[in-house]
């Protein structure tokens, strides 16, 4: 599929704000400084359409890009900062909970995943949370050009095995790297297939 145009919408920090639209539209979650920002610049091939900083918790907001006028992509900030105080967590936690359980129009949630770490418990308990809510999603493992072709490989494998001790089956997989453009077309054609449906 080809970006033929992306462009930020409207940032809000209610669900209920957001874009009055019947579009499919895409969110991007995870860790704070997991490369959410990154991937949405890599996927739409455009710099700077979504901020992304060094210091953990630079998106703040629910962030709306319209993809080729027929699409949204959804930028939402990460969970699980600690140097955010605890009041400004909850309201966070809030806000994201409130969009991905309320907003019918995500057709799916691509959930990321450093490829450079073993299961953490915060994403763990994420995951099971969208289980239990019915909640559409992938899951994406980013970075990987800070390793070996060999150790992405190897962490990914067993990252998943893990998974599938409690799990019976996995969600669909992908494995990137903006700064090297990697699941790119893998990603993008999961999206048009979904677009489809
Ligand atoms: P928050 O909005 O704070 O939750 O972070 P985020 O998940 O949006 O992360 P962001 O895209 O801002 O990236 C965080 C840092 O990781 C930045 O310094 C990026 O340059 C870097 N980064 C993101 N993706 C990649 C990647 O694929 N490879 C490498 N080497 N660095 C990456
Ligand atoms: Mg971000």
């Amino acid at each position: 599929m080809d970006i033929k145009s992306a462009k930020f919408e409207i940032s809000n920090s209610d669900y209920r704000k957001c874009p009055d639209s019947d579009m499919h539209e895409y969110a991007f979650i995870g860790r704070s400084n997991v490369g959410k920002s990154s991937l949405i610049n890599m996927l739409t091939g455009r710099k700077s359409l979504a901020m992304t900083s060094s210091t953990p918790g630079k998106t703040m907001l629910i962030n709306h890009f319209r993809i080729n006028d027929s699409w949204y992509i959804v930028d939402l900030p990460g969970y699980g900062y600690a140097q955010r105080g605890k009041e400004s967590r909850a309201q966070l936690q809030r806000m994201i909970q409130g969009y991905i359980l309320n907003r019918t129009q995500m057709t799916n949630l691509f959930l990321l995943i450093d490829s450079r770490h073993s299961p953490q418990k915060i994403d763990m308990e994420f995951m099971e949370w969208l289980a239990e809510n019915e909640v559409p999603f992938s899951i994406v493992f980013t970075k990987t050009d800070k390793l070996s072709k060999e150790n992405a490989r190897k962490n990914v494998e067993s990252y998943c095995n893990k998974l599938l001790e409690t799990w019976e089956s996995l969600p669909p997989v992908f494995v990137t790297s903006s700064t090297q453009g990697s699941g790119k077309e893998e990603l993008l054609a999961y999206i048009d297939e979904m677009n489809r449906l």
